[in-house]
C-alpha cells in the first residue's frame, strides 16, 4: 500500500487512533462544525438539499479546481461526486470559466430569445436524434415535471408509471415514488389527487412491472424511466426491459420518457445511444449547464409542438431564467469539450477503479458488489447481484455510511449512499487514492 497517495488531514494527527469515523470527522472538520451550528438558526437542520445532508452535518467546501475541493478548514480532498454528477469537466474548468465570463459581461439574462438557447438546442439534437424539439428550464425538477405535462396533454390521460427507486426531482409526482413497490405512492404534503395517478413498478422486472401497469393501460399517459438508476444505486437497466416499455408504451398509446438527467453523462449520445431504445421525450440537466442551474426537455416534434406560443391556447411553461445565457455558456463550453473518446476514456478510467474496488472488497471481510455504467458507479455493500432498488434496500447502508466518513477522513469526496462518478481532469493517481483510501478505511475496520 503506498499510503504517501492519500493526503492527510492535518487536523487528524490530534484525533486518537482507533476513534469511530463519525468522531474523526468531526474532530478533523471544526470549520464546517461551526457553520453548520450557525445554519441551524436559519435553515431547518442547517440545510437547503435535503440530498446532501449527512449525519453529524455536511462538509462545508470554500473552493474547487479540477477534480479537488478544499473544506472552510483548508483540507484538500478528491471529489468522486462532481455535485452529484453534474460537473463532469471537474470544477471551474478553464475553458467554462472563460464562457462564463465572457458571457456575464455579455447578457445575464433579458425578457428576450437569445442566440445561446438556439445553438445549444441545435448541439442537444445533434447528440440525440429522438430530440426533435427541445426547452430550457432551470433544474431536472422541471424537466421531469413539464415532460409528464406535456404526456398528460398529448395523451389526454392521467396516469404515469415510474420505477422503485427513480428519481425524477422534488416536484409532487416525483417524490410520490416509494422506495418499495408495495408502498402507495405519495408522501408528507402530497395530495393524494396527485399520488392515486401515479403508479411504482419494480424496475427491471418485465413481469411485475406488466402486472402493475395492465389495470391502468386504457390511463396510462407515459411511462418514466431513467435507463440507468442514478440515486437509486447507478443500476443499468437491462436492454431487454428498455424494449419491453418501449413496445408496452407502443401499444397502449402512452408515451415513453427517459429521465436523462444523470444518464446523459454515460455516452456523447446519451443513454438511449447506449441501449439504441428511442424515447418519445427526454429529459436532461446536470452537465449540460456546465455546473450552472438547467433543465430541459425534449423530443417527438408532434408533442413538443404543443408548447408552440402561436397555438391558441399553447400548453404555457413560463420561467424568468428559462434558457438563461450563463447556464447555456457554460454548458456549451461543455459539451464542446465532450468528444466520444473523452466518453470512452473516462470509462475505462471507471472501470480501473471499479475493479481495484471489487477486489479490495474481495480481499476483505466485507462483502461488496459495485455497479457500473460510463463514469458513473456505486459501491454496494451486499453479495449482489444488485438489479433493482429492493437489492439497495437490503445491503448494509449503515456501514456504507460508515464508510463514507471513512473515505471523507482519507481524502476522498464521496456519497453516504456510495455512489461515485469520474469527472475528466482525473487520472490512473486519483483512481490509486481512491484505492488507497478505501484500503485505509477498511483495514481500520478489522479486528
Ligand atoms: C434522474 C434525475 N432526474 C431529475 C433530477 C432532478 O434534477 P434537479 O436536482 O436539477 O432538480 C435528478 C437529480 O439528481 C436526477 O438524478
Amino acid at each position: 500500500m503506498d499510503a504517501s497517495r492519500v493526503r492527510k488531514n492535518p487536523a487528524m494527527a490530534k484525533v486518537t487512533t482507533g476513534a469511530q469515523p463519525s468522531e474523526r470527522f468531526e474532530a478533523s472538520t471544526p470549520g464546517s462544525h461551526a457553520l453548520w451550528q450557525r445554519a441551524v438558526g436559519s435553515l431547518p437542520g442547517g440545510n437547503s438539499r435535503t440530498t446532501i445532508f449527512h449525519d453529524p452535518y455536511p462538509l462545508y467546501v470554500a473552493h474547487g479546481n479540477g477534480c479537488r475541493v478544499t473544506d472552510v478548514d483548508g483540507v484538500e480532498r478528491i471529489d468522486f461526486i462532481s455535485n452529484y454528477t453534474s460537473l463532469i469537466l471537474g470544477h471551474c474548468h478553464p475553458r467554462v470559466v472563460e464562457a462564463v465570463q465572457l458571457q456575464a459581461t455579455r447578457l445575464m439574462s433579458s425578457a428576450t430569445a437569445n442566440e445561446l438557447e438556439v445553438e445549444m438546442a441545435e448541439r442537444l439534437r445533434e447528440r440525440l436524434p429522438s430530440v426533435e424539439l427541445v426547452r430550457f428550464a432551470n433544474s431536472g425538477t422541471e424537466a421531469t415535471m413539464l415532460a409528464i405535462r406535456a404526456a398528460r396533454a398529448f395523451t389526454g390521460r392521467t396516469t404515469i408509471a415510474t420505477f422503485a427507486g427513480g428519481y425524477h426531482g422534488s416536484h409532487d409526482y416525483a417524490v410520490s415514488i416509494p422506495a418499495d413497490t408495495r408502498a402507495r405512492p405519495g408522501g408528507m404534503g402530497v395530495p393524494s389527487a396527485v399520488a392515486d395517478t401515479v403508479v411504482v413498478a419494480p424496475f427491471n422486472d418485465h413481469d411485475a412491472t406488466l402486472t402493475v401497469l395492465e389495470p391502468r393501460l386504457d390511463d396510462l399517459a407515459a411511462v418514466v424511466v431513467e435507463p440507468v438508476l442514478g440515486a437509486g444505486g447507478v443500476i443499468p437497466a437491462e436492454p431487454e426491459f428498455l424494449r419491453f416499455l418501449r413496445e408496452l408504451t407502443d401499444a397502449s398509446g402512452s408515451l415513453l420518457v427517459f429521465d436523462e438527467v444523470i444518464a446523459f453523462r454515460v455516452g456523447y449520445h446519451g443513454a438511449q445511444g447506449r441501449y439504441d431504445v428511442t424515447p418519445d421525450l427526454t429529459t436532461l440537466g446536470k452537465i449540460i449547464g456546465g455546473g450552472l442551474p438547467v433543465g430541459a426537455f425534449g423530443g417527438r416534434a408532434e408533442v413538443m409542438a404543443l408548447f408552440d406560443p402561436r397555438r391558441d391556447p399553447p400548453l404555457a411553461h413560463g420561467g424568468t431564467f428559462n434558457g438563461n445565457p450563463l447556464s447555456l455558456a457554460a454548458g456549451l463550453a461543455t459539451l464542446a469539450e465532450l468528444t466520444p473518446a473523452t466518453f470512452t476514456e473516462l470509462e475505462a478510467l471507471t472501470s480501473e477503479l471499479t475493479s481495484e474496488l471489487a477486489t479490495l472488497f474481495a480481499d476483505s471481510d466485507i462483502a461488496a458488489c459495485i455497479t457500473q455504467l460510463g463514469s458513473l458507479f456505486n459501491i454496494h455493500l451486499t453479495d449482489g447481484p444488485v438489479l433493482s432498488h429492493a437489492d439497495v434496500v437490503a445491503s448494509d447502508r449503515p456501514l456504507m455510511r460508515e464508510l463514507h466518513l471513512a473515505l471523507l477522513d482519507h481524502g476522498i469526496l464521496f456519497t453516504p449512499r456510495g455512489m461515485g462518478c469520474l469527472s475528466t481532469p482525473m487520472t490512473r493517481a486519483e483512481v490509486d487514492a481512491f484505492a488507497d483510501a478505501t484500503r485505509l478505511a477498511l483495514a481500520e475496520r478489522a479486528p
